[in-house]
């Protein structure tokens, strides 16, 4: 198999994933409180030999649209009901044995040397499956939660993210990985010699160190990025891995995918060593007019004004005040302005009406929806593939764990017979099944060329 594809789950720990319907989906199963929801489609996923499980994750009830938490708690909006990531993905390592395990932590609300922890603890218990999802935080809500009455501006929070990935770089770095001697004969635990104080000071963090946790299987966590914006996708260029991305269109994922590999080549990357993921809901029938009509009933139970309460949260801006049947204004928004940008894009490409987004929003944050049969999906996946705009993609469910059976048992099956799909794991470690080398403990700190007009 020369390129070998990826693939990865999508989750929220809650009762909804991008679709805001899927709660409210018959098919849906409502133990997503409990650990058996997340070990079964974590070992769903494993047996359809997935590269990872991904977390997102938000840290406030939604309250952007109208200063209001009544409605979307009320509809189940996203992010209205969330557990936290991190422990869920800690039980599921002992109930899995090869999937990656990757959850979302903010950079903005939590200090390195808890988060670099965090991932050392993951990264041992898993036996070398963790992955980081790298996020800024989205909006004031998040910042009201953790005492702060402002939420910090667009681009202070990235200068502020790169600080604290160079914070947890130093403090993975602290262990070298010969230093557990463990010689119970001699009585020696550890080589002090090979144990490291971080002393860092810098703008916004400083920490002395070393880890309290020893040096983990893959050395640190596969870093994961989903900027959109433009310092967003630098970021991602230095640091990532792995990109998650939403575009609801071949060509704005194309060109998504081009955009990434240019900025990690100018830090000096090898852009094989940064996977591109965008993300879709699959709509999988035995026949393409099932499929359709599984598309259509979900659908039909997406609210316009719950996607309006996310497109407010993920932006950080107010819709409420604005007329729900006309066009979408270009507005100034502080939250994320990658995703704003597709919708602005689409509200002008297909004529659509505020109310036509917040529909869009809540039948899956503007993911594109692949409907067919098996081969039909598959051949959408192998089009992306090879067509110049995914190394992989990340599933989100129309219904949990529903769509990721259907997926397990019907697509993935087709891809592997194509020789698209690893049949089995050939690794143990989430680097493995990305095909990534050995992690760099330190990164590059600069553009090599910086090009203009970005
Ligand atoms: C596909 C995608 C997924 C994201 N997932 C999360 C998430 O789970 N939690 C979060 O706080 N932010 C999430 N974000 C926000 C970004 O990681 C980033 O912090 C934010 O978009 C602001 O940067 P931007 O303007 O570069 O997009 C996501 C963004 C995108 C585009």
């Amino acid at each position: 198999m020369s390129r070998e594809l990826h693939l990865a789950g999508f989750l929220i720990a809650s009762h909804v994933t991008h679709s805001h319907a899927a709660w409210r989906h018959p098919g849906s199963e409502t133990d997503y409180l409990g650990p058996g929801y997340y070990r079964r489609v974590a070992q769903t996923l494993e047996r359809g030999k997935f590269d990872f499980l991904f977390f997102a994750d938000l840290l406030a009830t939604p309250v952007r649209y109208g200063n209001d938490i009544r409605v979307p708690l009320r509809s189940g909006t996203q992010a209205s009901a969330t557990i936290d990531p991190s422990l869920v993905a800690a039980g599921l390592a002992n109930v899995t044995d090869s999937i990656g395990l990757a959850i979302t932590k903010s950079t903005t609300y939590f200090h390195p040397y808890e988060v670099a922890r965090i991932f050392g603890t993951l990264d041992h218990l898993s036996a070398g499956r963790a992955g980081w999802n790298v996020v800024t935080s989205l909006n004031q809500a998040e910042a009201q939660n953790f005492g702060l009455d402002n939420h910090l501006g667009h681009d202070e929070r990235y200068e502020r993210a790169h600080e604290f990935l160079e914070v947890a770089f130093k403090l993975w770095d602290s262990w070298d990985a010969d230093a557990l001697v463990r010689d119970k004969a001699s009585g020696v635990f550890a080589d002090p010699d090979r144990v490291h104080i971080v002393d860092h000071s810098g703008t916004w963090f400083a920490t002395r160190g070393p880890l309290t946790v020893p040096r983990s299987p893959q050395g640190r966590p596969v870093i994961i990025q989903a900027g959109s914006s433009p310092i967003g996708k630098e970021f991602a260029a230095r640091w990532a891995e792995a990109v998650f991305e939403i575009d609801p269109t071949p060509e704005g994922r194309r060109a998504y995918y081009d955009d990434i590999k240019s900025r990690a080549s100018d830090f000096g990357r090898n852009p094989d060593d940064i996977k591109v993921f965008p993300s879709f809901v699959p709509f999988i029938g035995e026949t393409e007019s099932i499929a359709r009509e599984k598309q259509a009933f979900h659908n039909e139970l997406a609210d316009p004004v719950s996607g309006l309460i996310t497109l407010s949260v993920h932006t950080d801006h107010d819709f409420s005040r604005y007329d729900l049947d006309a066009p979408i204004e270009d507005v100034a928004v502080p939250g994320t302005r990658g995703l704003f940008d597709v919708a602005r894009r689409l509200s002008v490409r297909d004529n659509l009406t505020l109310r036509d987004i917040g529909k869009l929003y809540a039948q899956g944050v503007l993911l594109p929806q692949f409907v067919g049969t098996p081969a039909q999906i598959a051949d959408q996946i192998e089009a992306g593939f090879h067509g110049g705009e995914a190394d992989g993609y990340i599933l989100s469910a129309a219904q949990a764990p529903g769509t990721f059976n259907d997926f397990v048992d019907l697509v993935v099956p087709e891809l592997q017979r194509r020789g698209l799909f690893r049949t089995d794991y050939t690794g143990t470690t989430l680097r493995d099944h990305l095909g990534l080398g050995p992690a760099n403990l330190s990164p590059a700190t600069r553009a090599v060329g910086a090009r203009a007009g970005r």
